[in-house]
């Protein structure tokens, strides 16, 4: 293949840079990440040192990229701001030019002590000036070209974390420069929203925090959860600046002013290079992102003496960390299936070096988002891993020029895992396995939760004896739990690593005394999606036993107290699976019981009682309390404690007592079992 000519090369790269920077910082939607952008705009740049006569005027080479938004009023910053150098050699060969630098511009020999340097944060957000006259906020203002920036004051004030007045002395004027980001866990959360409401996510929080200040509508800023940290100064007039740049960062905290805690002065390369170290470490714990550290001459004075080259200060320098954002190809979409059932689709892509370590799985979250993004199997995508935060598919690479979305994905009907039906609720965005119990994805959160105290009550089965069953292979379905009191499999159990003979025989007692239960905990123990402690209860007593409720109809399941639609299906769709009715019926052979009636409303029979209160008193000749109450219940008829005027009948055996003077009182019927029984056929 031939050399691509340069001079075509680099007005290719002019019109990508063009394009791609209208995109970033006009329209706030990126197509590529970050670091491709600076590959391009690096590639420029050689092409340009090489090759001089290729520059051209409007080279986005030439200039800070940023333009003023219509919209926004432009501010002329009293002091221009400016960036600083990238040091984009990420190891510590970085530290060691700027230090060497440093001390070449500073005419300092070998045998001067260290330079003490301010090591920082480099914050992923929008830098913004603010400006305080006599102690109050009087402007906020975007770089901008660093000339000339956006006045977003309406927008910052939003912001709780700025304060509209500096606490204590009022300097004359104060512009304190700073960034605005957004914290992960509230970037998390805000996608979280809406893809709960099913709108668009962002892509990464400092695009968002980015489009949330330069929003015309500053409601909609407010909306968004901002921060702020100061790293420097604009104009001061009447305020003495400390001497060195860590105690004007600690003045500014004393003003009330945001300021990072994470900062450190060092002496030397040396020292850069543990701090750079240091946070790199730390960089997936931090509660925001950071792109890289911030090294600063300490000394103000020094600062000046170093000064500027060009648009750059010789005093500063960015040092880098590996991008948190590459681009890979989308091989293929699996399906995972979560500890709770949730199926969700992941990209598998072509291994891509991101945030620090080699990605090849990335989250896609459910297909509405997949639709959303509109990814295909195939494209070239963005992932991101930030933070311990699981890597995701952020978008894809390219503009809409492709025509309407194909997908080349459905989600699969049945569990990969278990192959029980897989569904999604009315108006959900998640698909589900049905097969809880079966289901090898969920076994371990179904038998922790079987085992909990509000469900099985199985003493001496915790989170970690769950683990090694589960691992171990011991336990490969629910009713085997019961099975390990069997002699072979009662010596594996003892022969399970760290498990001691004596919570060995606990879990067996707690197993034993497990198996007698109610009908309500057994079915919550099932862990069927939607039946809490209180359904449960609802539908032990509607309907007494469990192969009526196994067998029950959505339209019966509704008419149980507090069953609406979704609850309905699920424990429909439940008991559909043949693998879950199995291990019901494993449970219930392995020794679980319960005691059983008849329940309260029969599916079809008639209803001769409904609407009837009925009260018991005394001894039926043939009929127990709770044989008759059952009955009564059968029949749609209420069996009240005690007697009012409300009450429809009192059934009266031997000995019946004020129940009885009371009934006669208030004049309501009296009867016998006979009489009773008589009702209980249809007469009346
Ligand atoms: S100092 C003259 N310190 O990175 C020095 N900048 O080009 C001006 N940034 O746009 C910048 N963290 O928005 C400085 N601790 C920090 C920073 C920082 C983030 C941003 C800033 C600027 C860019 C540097």
């Amino acid at each position: 293949m031939a050399e691509p000519d340069p001079a075509a090369r680099a007005a290719e790269l002019r019109t990508l840079l063009h394009h791609h920077a209208h995109r970033y910082y006009v329209l706030d939607a990126p197509e590529i990440p970050d670091a491709e952008y600076d590959r391009l705009l690096t590639e420029l740049q050689a092409l340009e040192a090489a090759f001089p006569e290729l520059l051209t005027p409007d080279s986005p080479t030439q200039r800070v990229v940023g333009q003023v938004l219509p919209g926004f009023a432009p501010v002329r910053h009293a002091v221009p701001m400016l960036s600083i150098r990238t040091e984009t050699d990420t190891t510590p060969a970085g530290a060691y030019k700027f230090d060497a630098s440093v001390r070449k511009a500073a005419q300092l020999t070998g045998d001067v002590p260290p330079v003490a340097y301010n090591a920082e944060l480099k914050f992923d957000g929008l830098a913004i000036n603010l400006r305080y006259v006599q102690g109050v906020l009087a402007q906020a203002a975007t770089r901008g070209d660093g000339e000339t920036g956006e006045d977003v004051t309406q927008n910052i004030r939003t912001i709780n974390q700025i304060p509209l007045r500096l606490q204590g002395a009022a300097p004359e004027v104060l512009e304190v420069r700073g960034e605005v980001y957004m914290r992960r866990d509230d970037f998390e959360r805000l996608n979280e929203r809406q893809r709960e409401t099913g709108q668009k996510t962002y892509i990464n929080p400092r695009n968002t925090a980015a489009g949330a200040v330069r929003q015309l509508d500053p409601a909609i800023t407010a909306k968004r959860p901002l921060s702020f940290f100061a790293y420097g100064l604009g104009e001061i007039r009447g305020w003495d600046q400390p001497s060195t740049h860590s105690a004007t960062l600690d003045a500014l905290a004393k003003l009330g002013i945001p300021v990072c805690a994470d900062r450190a002065v060092v002496l030397g390369a040396d020292g850069l290079i543990d701090f750079h170290a240091a946070m790199g470490a730390k960089r997936d714990a931090l509660p925001f992102d950071i792109d890289g550290v911030v090294y600063k001459v300490n000394d103000v004075a020094l600062q000046e003496r170093l000064g500027f080259l060009t648009h750059q200060p010789r005093w500063a320098v960015a040092h880098k960390y590996p991008a948190q954002e590459q681009v890979t190809r989308l091989n293929a979409i699996d399906i995972q299936v979560g500890r709770t059932g949730k199926l969700t689709p992941v990209a598998k892509l072509e291994p891509v070096f991101v945030g620090g370590t080699t990605v090849s799985n990335a989250t896609l979250h459910n297909v509405f988002e997949l639709r959303r993004k509109g990814v295909r199997v195939g494209d070239t995508v963005i992932v991101r891993r930030a933070g311990d935060v699981i890597p995701e598919v952020v978008g894809r690479v390219g503009s809409g020029a492709r025509a309407p979305y194909v997908p080349n994905f459905r989600m699969p009907p049945a569990c990969p895992v278990c192959g029980s039906t897989v569904l999604r609720e009315r108006g959900g965005i998640d698909h589900r396995c049905s097969g809880g119990l079966f289901c090898a994805a969920q076994r371990k959160q179904a038998l922790l939760h079987f085992a909990g105290r509000r469900a099985m009550d199985i003493e001496g089965l915790g989170d970690k004896l769950v683990d090694q069953l589960g691992d171990g292979g011991l336990i490969r379905t629910l009713p085997e739990l019961y099975t390990l009191a069997t002699d072979e499999r009662r010596a594996r159990l003892s022969a399970l690593e760290r498990m001691a003979d004596k919570s060995a025989a606990r879990l067996l007692a707690g197993l034993e005394k497990s198996k007698t239960t109610t009908l309500a905990r057994f079915l919550y123990a099932l862990g069927i999606r939607h039946v809490g402690e209180t359904t449960a209860k609802d539908l032990a007593r509607h309907f007494g036993n469990i192969h009526r409720l196994m067998a029950a109809s959505v339209e019966q399941l509704l008419e149980v107290n507090d069953v609406g639609p979704v609850v309905a299906q699920s424990i429909r769709t439940f008991f559909e699976q043949p693998h879950n009715v199995e291990v019901v019926e494993q449970l219930r052979a392995a020794g679980i019981t319960w005691p059983e009636h008849d329940g309260d409303a029969p599916d079809k029979g008639p209803q001769p009682l409904a609407g009837k209160t009925l009260v018991l008193t005394g001894t039926l000749p043939t009929l127990t309390r709770d044989e008759a109450k059952a009955l009564v219940e059968a029949a749609g008829g209420k069996v009240a404690g005690s007697v009012s005027k409300k009450t429809s009948y009192v059934v009266a055996g031997d000995e019946a007592g004020s129940k009885l003077d009371k009934a006669r009182e208030l004049g309501v019927t009296v009867l016998d079992e006979t009489g009773l029984r008589g009702l209980l056929d249809g007469g009346s």
